[in-house]
């Protein structure tokens, strides 16, 4: 049988009850593959890779050893965050490597968002190799596939051209001689998030929204900066903030801010005040092929706007974007 291949027969997980089952079902399956050896685990902090570091937590403890490295892209207070559902509530054997500096030194006068992408694929390949290295006896390497990212793979040995190169930041190097482990790779999405919230993940991990491998780096648009990366991830929680607090996170597939390298002319204290604008992106999909805008309040928008204006140096003017996909992507880069 492929192993590769979802059986016609497999029930769609969608209860806790049915979600338990799965747990076991894989916690014994780990255990009889993996037996009293060592699996390394690149954690992101993403829902897939975070639900098989809490099923492989149950299944091996401190025989798994999450890797978690910091892009310096990531958005405000995921990576702490990482660190506290991990390290500390889960008592997980977790790597904390802060690379900001490698990421952003390699990246400094780099505007085509190809090349963006190709660096920080990379430079994380390159980081976790390096880290890889330091840790003795390690036989196994976990991996978050799941059953769409088998499908996409198969369309595209079949040629199908892609828009954007889409590897995630978490695609390692073929050659690693090392055996997968990957426990959710015959899963969808939504049964993901219930295994997840099954296994006492925070609600807020497990129904996060997508967000790209390359992280902030797609949206502080062309070469990025320190204080303009700064301003756009200061943006970007409020927004995901009045968001929350709004009752829209749940409403919105997506969204987030752009900051272009660009700035026009504002008045702050009377005096002039030139900034950069923040750009608000908030689309719905259901695939991320198509996408349609959703409509956020005006008294939403107002607030968000005077937030930002206000709190975020640098950032003077906040704008919507309208388009659909297509025409526009849902990332600008
Ligand atoms: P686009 O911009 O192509 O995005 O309409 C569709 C979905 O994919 C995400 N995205 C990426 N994810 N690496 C990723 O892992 C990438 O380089 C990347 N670029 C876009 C995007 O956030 C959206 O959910």
């Amino acid at each position: 049988m492929d192993s590769n291949k979802r059986p016609e027969t497999m029930e769609r997980i969608t209860t806790k009850a049915l979600a338990d089952a799965f747990i076991d079902e894989q916690i014994a399956a780990v255990r009889a593959q993996v037996g009293d050896k060592k699996v390394l685990l690149a954690l992101s902090g993403g829902v897939d890779s975070s639900v098989v570091a809490a099923l492989l937590i149950k299944a091996i403890g401190k025989q798994l050893v999450c890797v978690h490295v910091n892009h310096g892209l990531m958005r405000k207070g995921e990576s702490e965050n990482v660190i506290e559902v991990f390290r500390n509530q889960l008592d997980a054997n977790l790597v904390y490597v802060d690379a900001t500096d490698r990421f952003l030194d390699l990246l400094a006068g780099v505007s085509d968002p190809e090349s963006k992408r190709k660096i920080i694929g990379a430079e994380f390949i390159k980081v976790f190799d390096e880290e890889a290295a330091k840790l003795d006896g390690i036989s196994f390497l976990a991996q978050g596939t799941i059953y769409p990212d088998i499908l996409e793979s198969i369309k595209q040995a079949e040629g199908k051209k892609a828009v954007k190169s889409h590897h995630n930041v978490g695609g390692l190097p073929e050659d690693m001689a090392m055996e997968l482990v990957e426990p959710i790779k015959l899963l969808f999405k939504d049964e993901v998030r219930v295994v997840g919230e099954a296994l006492g993940l925070p609600h807020a991990m497990v129904y996060r929204q997508p967000f790209p491998g390359p992280g902030l780096g797609v949206r502080c648009l062309g070469a990025i900066t320190r204080d303009r990366l700064h301003a756009l991830r200061e943006a970007d929680a409020i927004l995901r903030e009045e968001f929350d607090l709004n009752g829209l996170a749940e409403k919105v597939w997506q969204y987030f801010i752009a900051v272009p390298d660009m700035k026009s002319v504002g008045v702050k204290d009377d005096s002039r005040y030139e900034g950069w604008p923040a750009i608000i992106r908030a689309v719905n999909t259901t695939d991320a092929m198509t996408a349609t805008i959703e409509e956020i309040p005006y008294a939403v928008l107002h607030k968000i706007t005077a937030r930002i204006t206000n709190e975020v140096e640098g950032i003077n003017r906040v704008l919507f974007d309208l388009t659909p996909k297509p025409t526009g992507t849902i990332e600008w880069e």
